[in-house]
C-alpha cells in the first residue's frame, strides 16, 4: 500500500510539519507500507483559475502524486477557521485524484477552538468525489506543539492512534 503525506505549511518552522514529520518516521519502521512524501513549498503550485492552471506542469506532479497514491495524509495550518489556502488551494488543483482514496488530517492551529475547521474540505471532498475521510484527526493547538524540542509523549501518541487508524482504514478500502 502506498501512503502520500502532504505537508501544506508555508512556513519556515511549521507545526503541522512537526506532525507530518512525527507520522512519517512512525510508518518508516513498518515495511509493509510504502510512503511518500510531498511538501507545498518545493511545488509552486499555480493559483486555481478553474482553466489553464490544470496544464501548469506543478498541477501535473500533484496530480501524478495524488494518483501514484492509494491514501492520502493532509498536514494543514488552520487559517480562519479553514485550513490554510494552499492546501485548498491544492485540493482545488487535484481533489478529482482523491475520488473514493482514504484521506486524513493533522492540523496544527493557534488555539483550542478551531476543532471543526476541516470539516468543510471534508464534506466537499466527500460529496465531490466521494473520498473516504478517515473520521479522526490529530488536532493541536494551543500549548500543544513546543516552540522548539521533541514533540510531547501525548502527541505522539495520538499521532501513533491516528496512523494506526488510517492504515487500518485505507487497508481495508485498498483491499476491497
Ligand atoms: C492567517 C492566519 C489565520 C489563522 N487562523 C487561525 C484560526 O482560525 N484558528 C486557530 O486556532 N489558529 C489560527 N491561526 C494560527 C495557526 O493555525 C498556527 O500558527 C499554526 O501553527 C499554523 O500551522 P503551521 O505552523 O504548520 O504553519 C492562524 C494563523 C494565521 C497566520
Amino acid at each position: 500500500m502506498k501512503i502520500l503525506i502532504v505537508s501544506c505549511s508555508l512556513h519556515a518552522d511549521s507545526k503541522s510539519r512537526r506532525l507530518a514529520s512525527q507520522l512519517e518516521s512512525l510508518w518508516r519502521t513498518d515495511g509493509d507500507v510504502a510512503i511518500a512524501t510531498l511538501d507545498l513549498r518545493e511545488l509552486a503550485l499555480p493559483p486555481c483559475d478553474g482553466g489553464a492552471a490544470y496544464g501548469d506542469p506543478a498541477t501535473q506532479r500533484l496530480q501524478e502524486a495524488f494518483t501514484a497514491a492509494d491514501a492520502v495524509v493532509f498536514a494543514v495550518p488552520i487559517y480562519n477557521y479553514d485550513i490554510n489556502a494552499a492546501a485548498k488551494n491544492a485540493i482545488e488543483l487535484a481533489g478529482r485524484q482523491l475520488t473514493e482514496k482514504v484521506v486524513g488530517f493533522l492540523c496544527a492551529a493557534g488555539g483550542d477552538h478551531s476543532y471543526m475547521s476541516v470539516m468543510a474540505v471534508a464534506n466537499s471532498l466527500m460529496l465531490d468525489f466521494r473520498t473516504i475521510i478517515l473520521p479522526r484527526f490529530v488536532y493541536a493547538g494551543g500549548d500543544d506543539i513546543p516552540e522548539s524540542g521533541e514533540l510531547s509523549s501525548e502527541i505522539c501518541d495520538r499521532i501513533a492512534q491516528f496512523g494506526a487508524e488510517f492504515q487500518r482504514l485505507a487497508r481495508a478500502i485498498h483491499t476491497a
